[in-house]
């Protein structure tokens, strides 16, 4: 895998420094991203709340505690994943942000995603799913299926809040992260197989010239 031309801690570095976009008003700090920097998931929601802005980091309110019961249906733990969102921080009450707030907050996601490099984007919720596929195809027909963007493979999956005030949605959220489970151990065993044939491969001897 090729990896990354921007160290996390460089793009850190810029968030910070974008405390004169709008966006930052009524915020106490800009909450970047945490996680394992090799994850082969990177989880991608939308925006930090009034939790995540205190603590400075993604998901650690409601929907993060159920966020941490979902990773554990796919047979992982926080320290396996990198967790981001699209924006970086938002004022309280801003539930839609404008486009040219989008724009500016959006080149740290991207330099996030090609850092981590990782094999799934899972984006949560519709704001996320419709960022990161560029389409309008809302999350209640994308959920739980794998679609592409570039190189990566993107699994959207319901936004743990949504289920938090309507329960029908959390048959569907863990059975898309048990989901999640199964691809991963699938690739992970497609990989390990590739890498036993190529071991079991004949080392190439170079021939002579036949003069
Ligand atoms: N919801 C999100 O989309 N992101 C967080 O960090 C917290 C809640």
């Amino acid at each position: 895998m090729t990896k990354p031309h921007i160290p996390l801690d460089e793009i850190r570095a810029q968030v910070e420094g974008c405390r004169k976009c709008p966006l930052a008003d009524g915020r106490t700090q800009t909450v970047f991203g945490v996680g394992n920097p090799e994850a082969r998931v990177m989880i991608i929601g939308e925006a930090p709340g009034k939790n995540e802005d205190l603590q400075g980091e993604p998901f650690v309110g409601a929907a993060g505690k159920y966020l941490n019961e979902l990773l554990a249906v796919a047979g992982l733990v926080r320290e396996d994943v990198f967790i981001a969102n699209v924006l970086k921080c938002r004022p309280p009450g801003n539930r839609d942000p404008r486009p040219e707030e989008i724009e500016l907050c959006t080149p740290y996601l991207r330099e996030q995603t090609r850092t981590i490099d990782p094999e799934f984007l899972v984006t949560l919720g519709n704001f996320s799913t419709k960022f990161i596929l560029k389409t309008d195809i809302g999350i209640t027909r994308l959920h739980g299926t794998v679609q592409r963007a570039g190189k990566f493979k993107v699994f959207p999956i319901f936004h743990p809040a949504a289920a938090l005030y309507d329960g029908s949605k959390r048959e569907a959220l863990e059975n898309d992260f048990a989901t999640l489970g199964e691809l991963l151990r699938a690739s992970e065993a497609e990989r390990a197989a590739e890498a036993a044939a190529k071991a079991a491969e004949p080392p190439h001897v170079e021939q002579p010239p036949l003069l």
